[in-house]
């Protein structure tokens, strides 16, 4: 699968480390340290509740936390408090190293721990075994995400493929039934037209979610061919045409200028682009600007593929809220109960991406918009 976490400008940047010490002159010291080192300071605390609080609001990479502190929290609290909010590693720096401080700092899952006093190089070894030890950390985290979800896509596929069909032949005669009451009957009495009306939505409803659940169950073999992303864009984009709210959605396309080809199953692909387009047309119902880029990507450390292909979806909609951003992949998770979401668009999309080797990662700042990458591949 692609990985994406780590662009080159990310690995480029200077680490940010939150120096945790109430001793100006001990503080001023390791602040030299780091920057002779090649790190950034992104702040200084001298309490554990300042550290508390600067972590929140500068995500530092790392935190330098010395344990003895002035104040009510002490260095290993503020570390507890630090690791299970914001999951940014802590490395304690300490003059004291009795057996019960370190038993109590051993709960906290420090990713090191340092003596003073301390020289630049064992520092430098120390936090850089910790930065490479968190970064794996969270791969393995993600990896194992996606494996629960796959999992769970697995199941549903197999679920799902059992009572699709079903459910299919029953809907179809509650819909024709309800279509021929409503021809008997509507013209008697309106209320009975209403009802008619309910049921043959509700119909509606179940019937679009069984036939999304019947493209779970589909066996994922591609058919693959080579074709250009961008005319594939184009021609999905020639669906919506019709939909009334496109006409407040400004559209604009940022295409690569160079010819780029994709080995794809095209009606699986139309198919995410279709969903991802359709959310952004959906998060923005007083209109917006829907942006389309393509284009080429250096692949990262982690991937064996030559070149990647970006194709980028971004509204100016509602965005996605940092607790849902959690769970947007999950199948049937929707907030659209007006508009009858099924929550299947998204789980699906990153299911197909997948089968494809590639990945489809959201990001989403809440109230100014959503991008949806989707990264494949060039063969
Ligand atoms: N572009 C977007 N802007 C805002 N929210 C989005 C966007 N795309 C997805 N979402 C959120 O993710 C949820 C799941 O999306 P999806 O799987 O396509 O299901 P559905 O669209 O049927 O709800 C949506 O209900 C919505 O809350
Ligand atoms: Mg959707």
């Amino acid at each position: 699968m692609a990985e994406v976490k780590y662009s080159i400008e990310e690995k480029m940047k200077k680490k940010q480390i939150l120096v945790v010490e109430d001793e100006r002159i001990a503080a001023e010291d390791i602040k030299m340290s780091l920057h002779r080192l090649g790190y950034a300071v992104s702040g200084a605390a001298i309490s554990g509740k300042e550290a508390v609080k600067k972590a929140e609001d500068l995500q530092p990479d790392l935190v330098l936390m010395d344990i003895v502190l002035v104040g009510e929290m002490d260095g290993i609290e503020a570390s507890a408090l630090i690791r299970s909010r914001f999951d940014i590693p802590i490395v304690y720096l300490t003059a004291y190293a009795d057996k019960k401080m370190l038993e109590r700092a051993k709960v906290t899952e420090p990713f090191g721990y340092i003596l003073k006093p301390f020289d630049d190089k064992e520092l430098c070894s120390i936090l850089e075994i910790a930065l490479y030890k968190h970064k794996m950390e969270r791969k393995l985290k993600k990896t194992q995400q996606e494996l629960i979800q796959s999992e769970k896509l697995a199941a549903l596929g197999r679920f799902s493929s059992g009572i699709a069909h079903e459910i299919k032949n029953p809907l179809g005669i509650i819909l024709g039934g309800s279509e021929f009451l409503e021809m008997k009957l509507s013209r008697v009495d309106p209320e009975i037209k209403t009802a008619i009306k309910k049921i043959k939505e509700s119909t509606f409803r179940a019937d679009r979610i069984v036939k999304d659940l019947l493209k779970f169950s589909r066996p994922s073999i591609l058919k693959t061919e080579r074709i250009d992303p961008n005319g594939l864009i184009r021609e999905t984009l020639s669906l919506f045409k019709y939909r009334t709210p496109l006409i407040e959605i400004k559209i604009k396309t940022h295409f690569a200028k160079e010819k780029m080809f994709l080995e794809i199953d095209k009606s699986q692909m139309q198919q995410v682009f279709f969903n991802l387009l359709l959310n952004a047309i959906e998060s923005m119902p007083n209109g917006g600007l829907l942006m389309i880029k393509t284009y080429k990507m250096a692949p990262s450390e982690f991937s064996f593929a030559k070149k990647l292909c970006v194709i980028e979806i971004a509204d100016t909609g509602e965005g996605i809220s940092k607790k849902n951003l959690q769970k947007i992949f999950e199948p049937f998770f929707t907030t659209k109960r007006e508009i009858k979401g099924t929550g299947l668009g998204l789980s699906m999309s990153k299911m197909l991406v997948n089968n494809h080797n590639g990945d489809l990662v959201i990001e989403s700042k809440p109230g100014k918009g959503t991008t949806a990458k989707i990264i494949l591949p060039f063969c």
